[in-house]
């Protein structure tokens, strides 16, 4: 594993306050949508982020990008402390960070032409010249694999899988060193998020970029992280390799992600422990007290809603939040 550390984030909180409406009207709440998240993202490589829906993981990718203000805890980008900058310097910062988002029909502008909607963030780059926007737009076009020719059409004219290079395309158009994928193939077709992934390696292997990429499912980022850590409820429980996070799962929560991927061997599948979540995830206002994960949790006990549960080495080879793991 590369051993330089592009982004870091240590002891991250971001908290919510809920009910204020008004000048005069008290917080009655707080949604603590990320609670304590350090890890390291290096350079050349993807930190895959796995959970359920709600257990934070864009809130804490927009903390990572500093599109929200941490409560508390700080991000460092190559060591630089980027946890309360402002201005034209965290424009600056920003700019070395994109995100490509889950719908790309959502995120593109209807009534611009994909030339105009991938020439957008040159105009913010130092010395940018307009005239010289179309061939670069034409270059980003053909690396993400769209025909160049298509310059002046409208989203509607491509399909998903099209439309999701067109976001892409837009991400890497400033040379960005990090890119943030919040859900990038979850609303396409199994046979076009291969597609997908191929292309966000090719750029990888090609820019050297960084990637953080955010997943519902553990099978989605299995091949393409080089770390993964599964959230729950505002923390990180298990990180780790996937040869690790994967081969010597030790989270009853991932055990549980896990039994939910479908597995292609017949004999690896009937051997299978099968845990079934069940329930909702409790809310991030009030949750559990001790570990998170205990209202759910097939083996939990007294300790479990007494101790919080501190994401540690316990024998594994890799931190794993839980006081009985497997
Ligand atoms: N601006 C906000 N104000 C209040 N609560 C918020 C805000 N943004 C997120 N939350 C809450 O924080 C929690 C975490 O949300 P977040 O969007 O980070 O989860 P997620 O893991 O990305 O979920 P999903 O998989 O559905 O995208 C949720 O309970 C959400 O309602
Ligand atoms: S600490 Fe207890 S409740 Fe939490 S995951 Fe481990 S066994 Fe389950
Ligand atoms: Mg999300």
């Amino acid at each position: 594993m590369s051993s330089e550390v592009i982004l870091e984030a240590i002891d991250v909180i971001k908290h919510f306050p809920t009910g204020a409406r008004g000048l005069l009207q008290r917080t009655t709440g707080t949604v603590k949508a990320v609670d304590g998240v350090s890890l390291q993202i290096y350079t050349g490589q993807t930190l895959g982020i796995v959970g359920e829906s709600g257990c934070g993981k864009s809130t804490l990718a927009r903390v990572l990008m500093r599109l929200l203000e941490p409560s508390a805890g700080s991000v460092k980008l190559q060591g630089e402390d980027i946890t309360h900058i402002h201005g034209q310097h965290l424009r600056k910062v920003r700019s070395q960070m994109q995100m490509v988002f889950q719908d790309p029909i959502a995120s593109l502008n209807p009534r611009h032409s994909v030339g105009e909607i991938i020439s957008t963030p040159l105009k913010f780059l130092e010395g940018h010249h307009a005239g010289s926007d179309k061939a670069r737009v034409q270059e980003l076009m053909n690396l993400v694999g769209l025909n160049p020719e298509h310059y002046n059409r409208y989203p509607h004219e491509f399909s998903g899988g099209q439309r999701q290079r067109i976001g892409i395309a837009r991400a890497i158009a400033v040379n960005p060193k990090i890119i943030v994928a919040d859900e990038p193939v979850s609303a396409l077709d199994v046979s076009i998020q291969a597609q997908i992934l191929n292309l966000l390696e090719k750029l990888q292997a090609d820019f050297g970029l960084s990637y953080v990429f955010i997943a519902h499912d553990l099978s989605v980022v299995r091949h393409i992280a080089d770390q993964v850590a599964v959230m729950y409820l505002g923390k990180i429980v298990e990180i780790g390799s996937p040869e690790d996070v994967y081969g010597i799962t030790a989270h009853p929560y991932t055990k549980a992600l896990m039994s939910a991927v479908p597995v292609a061997n017949p004999r690896i599948a009937a051997n299978r422990h099968r845990i079934v979540l069940t329930g909702d995830v409790p809310s991030p206002v009030n949750p559990p007290s001790g570990c998170r994960f205990r209202t759910r949790c097939p083996k939990a006990q007294e300790l479990c809603a007494q101790d919080e549960p501190l994401l540690l080495d316990r024998g594994h080879g890799h931190p794993v939040a839980c006081h009985f793991p497997d």
